[in-house]
């Protein structure tokens, strides 16, 4: 095929690639969401099984740094050098120097919109399920009683040889490393590169992905497994696909809808749509000083 042919081709490839994610997209005018007959359809149906994995971006609003957008941790630093068990064995004082800084900003964070609407779906829908890459803990502060944590949780520590829990450890005012009574080496009780994830929380959301009718991935680039994965399990079992994030990802055309917004407004948006009211608990608490807060 000559070179002129290619590009030809590729033309109108691309004229059909835009057609086919145009219909997809759920843009409207004057930057409204537009959220389609077919995911109302599919969140309103008789006892639907929703579930929601949520990322970075849910806390982005919340002015937590996400890990691989404009800013995020692994545009400055390499995961390798922080988030291994061989980062720790090599440094751990590095390590726990950059969790320290990071607990700090979690600590100053207040959830955003995103995280209210999904705790109020929680009491809305019988069957919910949250899942979570993010180990903030926001998701529970907003409300959200069983959210499931892949990744851990940044505010709790664990024995590195033991995997016995410890209660308020951190890296002492010397920099020293905390130590537990095995003798082992205290760290964050986060998912590192390379570690399994917790398998009773990863069956959990394996089982619920598997039973879901709507799945809606919300704020993640969808590049880390196993919890990438989850979206293929639930399409694979018929659910409908749903992507919210501001940008697109490499999953993206998997996806049925694509609805290109922040969280912290596409959600409220749905919940608008589906009749799901603001209550007086989360309109109480979402008065937060981020950008993203846009709950009317
Ligand atoms: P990433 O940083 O990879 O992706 C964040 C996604 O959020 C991007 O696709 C952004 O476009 C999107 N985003 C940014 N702002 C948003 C907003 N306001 N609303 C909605 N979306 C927004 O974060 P994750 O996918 O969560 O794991 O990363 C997965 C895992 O990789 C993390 O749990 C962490 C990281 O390395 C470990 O540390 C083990």
């Amino acid at each position: 095929m000559s070179g002129g042919e290619n590009a030809a081709c590729r033309a109108v490839d691309t004229v059909a690639a835009w057609e086919n994610v145009r219909w997809r997209l759920s843009w409207a005018a004057m930057g409204e969401i537009v959220i389609s007959e077919r995911l109302v359809e599919a969140l309103t149906a008789d006892r639907v099984r929703v579930v929601v994995l949520t990322g970075a971006g849910i806390s982005a609003e919340s002015g937590i740094p996400t890990f691989r957008s404009a800013g995020g941790w692994w545009k400055s630093y390499r995961p390798e050098d922080l988030a291994t068990p061989e980062a720790f064995a090599r440094d751990p004082k590095t390590v726990w120097e950059w969790y320290e800084h990071r607990r700090r900003i979690v600590g100053a964070a207040k959830p955003n919109s995103g995280h209210y609407e999904l705790a109020r779906w929680e009491r809305h829908f019988e069957k919910f399920t949250l899942i979570t890459q993010n180990v903030d803990g926001l998701h529970r502060r907003a409300g959200s009683t069983q959210p499931l944590e892949l990744h851990g949780n940044i505010g709790l520590s664990i024995c590195h040889r033991c995997r016995q829990s410890k209660e308020n450890a951190g890296l002492g005012p010397d920099g020293s490393i905390p130590c537990c009574e095995c003798g082992g080496l205290v760290r964050p009780a986060v998912v590192w590169f390379g570690e399994p994830l917790p398998p009773q929380t990863l069956q959990l959301a394996w089982d619920a992905s598997e039973r879901a009718d709507a799945f809606l991935s919300v704020g993640t680039s969808s590049i880390v497994q196993p919890a990438a994965d989850l979206a293929r399990i639930a399409k694979q079992a018929g659910a409908l696909l749903v992507e919210i994030n501001p940008e697109e990802t490499e999953m993206s055309y998997h996806f049925d809808e694509v609805l290109r917004g922040s969280a912290g407004v596409v959600l409220p948006a749905i919940g608008r749509r589906l009749g799901i009211k603001p209550d007086d608990h989360s309109l109480s608490d979402q008065v937060t000083e981020s950008a993203g807060n846009h709950e009317d």
